[in-house]
């Protein structure tokens, strides 16, 4: 990953969830019922299966749905410990989450799995590092090892795909600064949910603001490193931001025109014989190879 584990934590200096808090575990559920949100959109994967762009890219989608779901009965587990049935998410997750849903392969595997699940590592971090329940901190360890490969291969995704699409780059950097901004304002909101819940003062979320902060950097940080931002439009004022992110509209237009007129993308039955992988794979065996003996007849 670009940004590692050690970077990307929050040190929240020891501070930890009680579950015996029914306070605390009211809360949890609200955190918990965000990722539950997040984790069913992995149904999303068989949709970028059916238009993965090489066969590396679709076997590594085929295993994250699996992984993915398995998030979900593994979210669902935490419900039952917590004792709190689960409940819908917020409308800003479940915009970003579905109705951000990207228009390309390079904006999925930017938006959604680079930035998107690089979002989800550093809350899971914060929930295995504030958490001493044996079993929840076991779920969340398991979760954080196959959400680290989600953003790894998003990541070296997006590289290739700005490689290959260069004029892409400004639509994907609005897009990311529209991430940006959603997460800005769900801070406002939950910070006006801990105070009118009491729970400003409590040990681990009077950290929140800090964490939050930390995150949004975080996020900031890995759109620098993606190279999505090399004209520094974020450092830049807030004009320049609001211009790019209103343009987000007609780049995402104009790509739509070039996907259907010149760069129209091929499914994998149309071109697996010039695939990578294939062409790889395919390594002849000598003639001593093919006599029966050799199979153990
Ligand atoms: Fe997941
Ligand atoms: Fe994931």
């Amino acid at each position: 990953m670009l940004i590692p584990r050690q970077t990307l934590a929050f040190d929240f200096k020891g501070a930890h969830f009680d579950l015996e808090s029914a306070q605390d575990r009211k809360f949890l559920a609200w955190v918990f019922d965000q990722f539950l949100y997040g984790e069913v959109t992995g149904i999303q994967c068989g949709h970028w299966l059916f238009h993965a762009p090489h066969l590396n890219a679709a076997t590594f989608l085929s295993k994250q749905a699996g992984e993915e779901l398995s998030h979900v009965r593994k979210i669902l587990r935490i419900f039952s410990i917590l004792g709190e049935k689960p409940s819908p998410a917020h409308p800003a997750i479940r915009f970003m989450s579905t109705g951000m849903m990207g228009g390309s392969w390079g904006e999925h595997v930017t938006l959604e799995m680079a930035l998107g699940e690089g979002l989800v590592l550093t809350a899971f971090y914060a929930l295995a590092d504030t958490l001493q329940h044996p079993e929840l901190k076991r779920i969340l360890e398991s979760a954080i090892t196959e959400e680290e490969r989600h953003v790894t291969f998003g990541e070296n995704e997006t590289f290739k795909w700005l490689k290959s699409h260069p004029s892409e780059r400004k639509l994907l950097l609005g897009l990311a600064l529209f991430q940006v901004m959603a997460l800005q304002k769900l801070k406002n909101f939950i910070s006006r949910k801990l105070l009118s819940t009491g729970m400003a003062e409590h040990l681990v979320l009077s950290k929140f603001p800090e964490f939050y902060d930390h995150t949004i950097r975080q996020l900031e940080i890995r759109i620098e490193m993606l190279g999505l931002d090399s004209e520094k439009v974020l450092q830049s004022s807030s004009w320049s931001r609001w211009t790019l992110i209103a343009s987000v509209p007609f780049r995402m237009f104009l790509g739509k025109l070039r996907r259907w007129s010149i760069d129209r993308p091929k499914l994998l039955t149309q071109t697996y014989l010039e695939d990578p992988t294939v062409l790889s794979e395919f390594t002849p065996v000598g003639p001593a190879d093919r006599r029966p003996e050799e199979f153990g007849n």
